[in-house]
C-alpha cells in the first residue's frame, strides 16, 4: 500500500499572534501560487502553543490540520493541564505525546506517554507519538533497544493504529543542526516497521507512517523522503520559516 506523505510542524514555545498571522499568510500565499505539493496526497499537521490553537486555525491554509503539543489524560483537579477531551471539543484533530522535550524536561516515562497516547486515541484524537534515543545511548550500541522500548510502550495501549503516527526524533538531532543521515534514519525506521510487523501485525507494519524529525531543513529533506520507510517528517525550527513549504514539497 502506498502510505500517505505526513509533515508535521512542531512550534514548541514560540510564536505570536502577529508572527503566525504573518507566517500563514506566506503559505497560504506559496499554496495559492501553485507550490510542488498543491494537489498532491500529504497530510500537513500544524502544533502551536496550545494558547494559540484557534489563532493558528484560524491563519492556516485550508488544507492544513491543527494539533496541540501535549495533552493530559483526565478532566478534573489537574491546574494547568489540558485534557484530550477539551482538544477534540476545540475542533482539534491531532495531539503529540512524548516529545523528548516532555521526556526529558517535565520527566514522561515510557508509562506516562503510553497513558496519554492510549487516552488521547479513546477521545478520538489521532496521535504523533514520539520516540528517539539520547546521544549517549546510540554511542553506547543502544539506539534499537531504546527506540523498540519506547515502541513497545506505546504499542501496548494502542487501540486503534489508524490513529497513530510514530515519529522518530533522535534526541542528539533535535534543535542541533545534526540532522541523521538518510542511512541512520532508514535503518531505525525499518527496524521500527519490523518490530510493529513482528509484535503487532503486518498490516499495521505497512499502513503505519513513521517520521523522521530532528534538523530537518529543505536542504536535507528531499534526500531524507527519498528513503523506504520515512514517510515524512516532524519539523521543528523550520517549521516557523516561510520554506517551510520547500520542506513539504521535498515528497512530491
Ligand atoms: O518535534 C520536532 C522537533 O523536535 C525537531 O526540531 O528544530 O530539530 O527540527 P528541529
Amino acid at each position: 500500500m502506498t502510505r500517505t506523505f505526513f509533515v508535521g510542524g512542531n512550534w514548541k514555545c514560540n510564536s505570536t499572534v502577529k508572527s503566525i498571522t504573518e507566517l500563514c499568510a506566506s503559505w497560504k500565499e506559496s499554496t495559492d501560487n501553485g507550490a510542488k505539493y498543491s494537489g498532491k496526497p500529504v497530510e500537513i499537521v500544524i502544533a502551536p502553543p496550545s494558547i494559540y490553537a484557534q489563532t493558528a486555525k484560524d491563519a492556516l491554509p485550508a488544507n492544513f490540520q491543527v494539533s496541540l503539543q501535549d495533552c493530559y489524560s483526565s478532566t478534573g483537579a489537574f491546574t494547568g493541564e489540558i485534557a484530550a477531551d477539551m482538544i477534540v471539543d476545540m475542533g482539534i484533530p491531532w495531539v503529540i505525546t512524548g516529545h523528548s522535550e516532555r521526556r526529558t524536561i517535565f520527566k514522561e516515562t515510557d508509562e506516562v506517554v503510553a497513558t496519554k497516547t492510549a487516552y488521547a486515541i479513546s477521545k478520538g484524537l489521532s496521535v504523533i507519538a514520539c520516540i528517539g534515543e539520547l546521544l549517549e545511548e546510540r554511542e553506547a550500541g543502544k539506539t534499537l533497544e531504546v527506540n523498540e522500548r519506547q515502541l513497545s510502550a506505546i504499542a501496548a495501549t494502542v487501540t486503534d493504529w489508524s490513529k497513530v503516527v510514530i515519529a522518530y526524533e533522535p534526541v542528539w538531532a533535535i534543535g542541533t543542526g545534526k540532522v541523521a543521515t538518510p542511512e541512520q534514519a532508514q535503518e531505525v525506521h525499518a527496524a521500527l516497521r519490523a518490530w510493529l510487523s513482528t509484535n503487532v501485525n503486518p498490516e499495521v507494519a505497512e499502513s503505519t507512517r513513521i517520521i523522521y524529525g530532528g534538523s530537518v531543513k529543505p536542504a536535507n529533506a528531499n534526500e531524507l523522503a527519498g528513503q523506504a520507510d520515512i514517510d515524512g517528517f516532524l519539523v521543528g525550527g523550520a517549521s516557523l520559516k516561510p520554506d517551510f513549504i520547500s520542506v513539504i514539497d521535498s515528497y512530491a
